[in-house]
């Protein structure tokens, strides 16, 4: 027997390194990286003199922590006033705040669905949807990616009463798009809620950056449920749920990420208000995140994204970690997705838009670019010979 009882981690890390899947934490410089096609700052607020001074402010205000869960302590007219303001922007009854997207998600889905109720998620939805669909304790069934037939068939055969179906608006990995009204028609006629992740859609999608939901007619519907996280195109830090005024009070009743979680930090409320407020007055910041990521998909020599994310599958995990250690080396800082944030095979550069690109980063970006990819296709073709 083992006398070590974490013998088996040098296993698992082994195998790790093996498959070319080892993670490693890159400490960065506190400026801006040379140029950021990474992050999921789309419309390029983080460091905006308005968004910084925004959370200062609050800081200032509130203090540096929120003080408890936001039922004891930790909900400040600051919460208030920006859970009225996303209500608005994205045209839903109500909003109600959390500490991460990820804790919106787990909070909404737990709460609106439990034994008894039938939840249908997306293969493509995102791993906290994933995650709030194991905690649910609801029977979970898998829907092909984008597939309405599929949903469609899957409420009609139910034999629960209640039903609540699943999807980010824009996915994650690839950026492509939810049918959203097309899945809003068949959940409305089996009597089942629709929920829309809007992480990638807020900001990017709709008019003015009000998401693909918006865009697609369905602001204000009863039976929608608005999830988005206030870390992407606002800048900041924390999730919402925004939906019907009676979901608002069943979650501040049930939902467990909301009643056991510290409340959102104020600094985060603070910058989230500013990033919007900059939003509203300057709505072609959304279009230009689009206009960008159509530039560097052709860069690239893939087709023209519906969102931000402009995704170039390279193919095995080392090649596309590769691929990233060189661009990050001539100043691009890229993302690279591998299993499990994507199937094997299909490992890729992730490249991320942001609205304030410059003509002169644009050029720099076709360099680099052009240069990577050209030797990472053909170590793929060397490799598929
Ligand atoms: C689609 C989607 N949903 C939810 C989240 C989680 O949001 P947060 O980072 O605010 O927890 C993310 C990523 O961060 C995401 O991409």
């Amino acid at each position: 027997m083992t006398t070590d009882p974490l013998s088996w981690l040098n296993e698992r890390a082994a195998e790790r390194v093996e498959a070319g899947l080892r993670r490693r934490l890159r400490v960065r410089e506190p400026s801006a990286p040379a140029i950021d096609l990474a992050s999921n700052d789309y419309l390029g607020l983080v460091r905006h003199p308005e968004v910084v001074a925004g959370a200062v402010a609050a800081v200032r205000r509130w203090g540096a922590g929120s003080t408890g869960s936001r039922l004891v302590t930790g909900t400040t007219a600051e919460h208030a006033a920006l859970e009225a303001e996303l209500a608005e922007f994205v045209g839903a009854e109500a909003g109600l705040v959390f500490a991460s997207g990820y804790a919106a998600n787990l909070g909404a889905v737990t709460a609106l669905a439990g034994r008894g109720t039938l939840v249908v998620s997306d293969a493509g939805s995102h791993a906290s949807l994933v995650d709030a669909c194991r905690l649910s304790r609801a029977r979970v069934e898998i829907a092909a990616h984008r597939d309405v037939a599929a949903v469609e068939r899957l409420l009609a055969e139910r034999t629960e009463e209640r039903a609540l179906v699943l999807t980010d608006s824009v996915f994650s990995a690839d950026g492509d798009l939810a049918p959203l009204a097309d899945l809003h028609r068949v959940c409305r006629a089996y009597g089942a809620v629709l929920l829309v992740d809007e992480a990638h859609g807020l900001g990017v999608r709709g008019n003015g950056g009000r998401g693909l939901a918006h865009e697609q007619g369905l602001a204000g519907e009863p039976d929608l449920v608005i999830t988005a996280t206030l870390s992407k195109a606002l800048a900041a830090q924390g999730g919402v749920v925004l939906a019907d005024g009676r979901i608002r009070d069943h979650l501040i009743d049930t939902a467990r990420t909301f009643i056991f979680d510290t409340g959102l930090a104020p600094a985060a409320v603070g910058a989230a208000r500013a990033a919007l407020g900059l939003l509203r007055r300057d709505p072609t910041m959304a279009t230009g995140v689009l206009d960008r990521a159509a530039d560097i998909a052709r860069i690239a020599g893939v087709p023209e994204p519906d969102s931000a994310v402009v995704s170039v599958v390279l193919g095995e995990a080392q090649l596309a970690y590769d691929a990233a250690q060189a661009c990050r080396e001539r100043g691009l800082d890229v993302g690279c997705f591998r299993p499990p944030s994507v199937p094997p095979g299909t490992s890729r550069l992730r490249l991320t838009a942001r609205a304030n690109l410059t003509a002169a980063e644009l050029d720099t970006i076709g360099v680099v670019l052009g240069e990577v990819l050209a030797e990472a296709r053909g170590e793929r073709a060397e490799v598929m010979v």
